[in-house]
């Protein structure tokens, strides 16, 4: 069963065309293409922003995200991971759960809160497939997350975060409703049908 499982994943790789892209344009993942795709939705980047990659290993959404802030611009990719070096890219070490280490290295970095103009997170939990278990893990992930993009956000940024639909999805979209006056639920096409992953982007931070 396993292993026809695997070989069933082995053919749909092999025969996806952003794998291929991903191959052909070097970058690391066909993730990033969901990010190639938002931007060209949602106009996410900016020349010269700053921009914090969450949960970023290998590093396909650095990548792009070098590419589309420019030389001018600044890219900070966290994974608990070990990431290869990426030219113009900053590398963090960390668990994002412990967001007073993130906090402590990012200005050791000498970026200051409120000098970020987009948050990026990809990061998915370890399945278990007990979808209480799972649901948990990913509500704790995105609570991190938006923590640091409520911390770090210039007035006018925008936070993309990947979430997936279950039990604790309306609790993380409350969340979001109560910083962000935006909220927007998007999916693209490079995301496979049969995963349960949805991406938010909330716009709009509501100043306190
Ligand atoms: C789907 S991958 C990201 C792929 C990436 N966007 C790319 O294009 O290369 C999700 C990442 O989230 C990371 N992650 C999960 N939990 C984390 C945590 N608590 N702290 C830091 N990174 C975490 C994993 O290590 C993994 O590398």
């Amino acid at each position: 069963m396993t292993i026809r499982r695997d070989r069933r994943w082995m053919v749909e790789h092999l025969r996806d065309p952003y794998v291929r892209q991903a191959r052909q344009e070097g970058y690391r993942t066909r993730a990033s293409y969901k990010l190639v795709e938002l931007d060209e939705r949602e106009h996410l980047f900016k020349t010269g922003q700053v921009v914090l990659d969450l949960g970023a290993a290998p590093g396909g959404w650095s990548q792009y995200a070098r590419r589309a802030v420019g030389t001018a611009g600044r890219v900070v990719a966290i994974d608990r991971l070990p990431l290869a070096g990426l030219e113009g890219v900053d590398i963090l070490e960390c668990d994002l759960r412990e967001t007073a280490v993130v906090e402590n290295r990012l200005q050791t970095l000498g970026i200051a809160p409120g000098g970020v103009g987009l948050v990026l997170s990809d990061m998915a939990p370890n399945i278990t497939g007990d979808p209480s278990v799972d649901q948990a893990k990913m509500l704790e992930l995105g609570m991190c997350a938006l923590e640091l993009a409520r911390d770090w956000l210039a007035p006018g940024g925008a936070f993309l975060f990947k979430f997936f639909q279950g039990s604790e999805f309306p609790v993380m979209r409350a969340a979001l409703a109560r910083d962000f006056a935006r909220v927007k639920l998007l999916k693209p096409r490079a995301s496979r049908a049969r995963s349960a992953e949805l991406y938010f982007l909330a716009r709009n931070r509501r100043m306190v």
